[in-house]
């Protein structure tokens, strides 16, 4: 049983999070099935989304209206989603989340009932609902399940996909964090699953296995994050971030010559948006940067090293301790610190995200421009 001291810390961050939030829920109309507090619901309406069911969608508080227990989401995490973060009054990188929300769907043969411009305003009116300042922080969670259907798994069986999308602010890891680090554990027993099992390039709902994998490498959850190991050892990823390591090459006399920023391949891993960023970034740094299959614990840490972690959450995350080796001189180093200021300029530019009083007109131009130039 959970302890009455991390309930009350659990109910506070809730009720920051909960305060704010409006959700936009999307789901088909089936009798007896279809949660009455959905359908009553103020400001519900149908779409016109050519399904053989009624399909109904509005924007509501969080505690208004319900999913569906017949949800395959829910029954068998039979679903995909993005987080998505808005900082300065922009969503970061918005086109390139909801790019990958279309692949890891189509990877998952579920059906998204919207074309991506018509549910980006949707997604758009969310987070205007929630009033979201330019001065604040907020987080989008976008998810799609598989929908509605009976009890069994056959996804045959269900009539049409359940589209949310939660937007809320969100805290982040405090700045002293990115100023002194943090360390990591790594979970041993607990393997990050390859592409013959669950495909790390499709961003799905099934976290089980990233959660038993947080419990065992952070002893317990006395650490924030842990490393996740292929099943032949080498490195894959963090529970929720993507994994650099940084080297430096000195020359004669000391004087550094090369910096050098890996990463596990892609096929180890999420194709992380913001891992992209930062191989970007390197890359106009003059970093040599390569995605490594056989990268292993013991070479993120040691003299002269840096070790990074990447995420929509976390944004940059130096790692300056593993399972309690110092990762160099067990402060952020310089190639680490560079990277998180390019990122942090990078998110106050307009040029790289969706600006949050987006007309349903600048969406639409916003969807169909070339990619930001941030991410090739
Ligand atoms: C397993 C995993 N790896 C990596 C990432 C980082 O990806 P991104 O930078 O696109 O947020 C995430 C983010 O949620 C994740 O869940």
């Amino acid at each position: 049983m959970a302890d009455k001291k991390s309930v009350v810390t659990a109910l506070k961050a809730m009720e920051g999070v909960g305060a704010r939030a409006r959700v936009f829920v999307s789901m088909p109309v089936v009798d007896g099935i279809t949660p009455k507090s959905f359908l009553n619901a103020r400001g519900v309406e149908k779409t016109r989304s050519g399904e053989p069911l009624t399909r109904m969608h509005g924007i509501f508080p969080p505690d208004s209206v319900g999913l569906s227990f017949f949800d395959h989401g829910g029954l068998y995490g039979d679903g995909c989603f993005e987080g998505i973060l808005i900082k300065n009054g922009l969503v970061f990188l918005y086109k390139e989340h909801m790019e990958r929300l279309w692949r890891s769907a189509g990877s998952l043969r579920i059906e998204i009932p919207y074309t991506i411009e018509e549910l980006s305003w949707q997604v758009v009116r969310a987070i205007q609902a929630t009033g979201i300042k330019k001065s604040e922080t907020g987080y989008i969670r976008l998810i799609v399940t598989r929908g509605i259907g009976d009890l069994g798994l056959n996804p045959r069986k269900c009539v049409g996909s359940t589209v949310y999308a939660i937007v809320s602010t969100i805290k982040l890891y405090p700045r002293e964090a990115y100023d002194m680090g943090i360390e990591v554990g790594v979970s041993r027993k607990i393997r990050r699953p390859g592409n013959s099992i669950l495909d790390p390039r499709i961003k799905s709902d099934n976290y089980l296995n990233n959660v038993l994998g947080l419990f065992e490498g952070t002893n317990n959850m006395r650490l924030l994050e842990s490393i996740m190991l292929t099943d032949r050892g080498f490195i894959a990823e963090a529970t929720v971030d993507n994994i650099f390591s940084v080297t430096r090459e000195y020359g004669r006399g000391g004087k550094s010559q090369k910096v050098r920023v890996v990463t596990p391949v892609g096929e180890y891993c999420l194709e992380g948006i913001t891992r992209a960023c930062i191989m970007e970034f390197a890359k106009r740094f003059g970093y040599d940067v390569e995605e490594v299959p056989d990268l292993m614990p013991l070479d993120l840490v040691g003299p002269g090293k840096e070790c990074f972690m990447t995420g929509t959450g976390a944004g940059i995350m130096p790692i300056v301790k593993v399972c309690g080796n110092l990762v160099g001189d067990g402060k952020p180093g310089p190639a680490t610190r560079k990277l998180l200021a390019e990122i942090e300029r990078a998110m106050a530019d307009p040029a790289n995200g969706l600006d949050v009083n987006a007309t349903r007109q600048d969406v639409v131009k916003h969807i169909r421009q070339k990619k930001a130039r941030l991410v090739k």
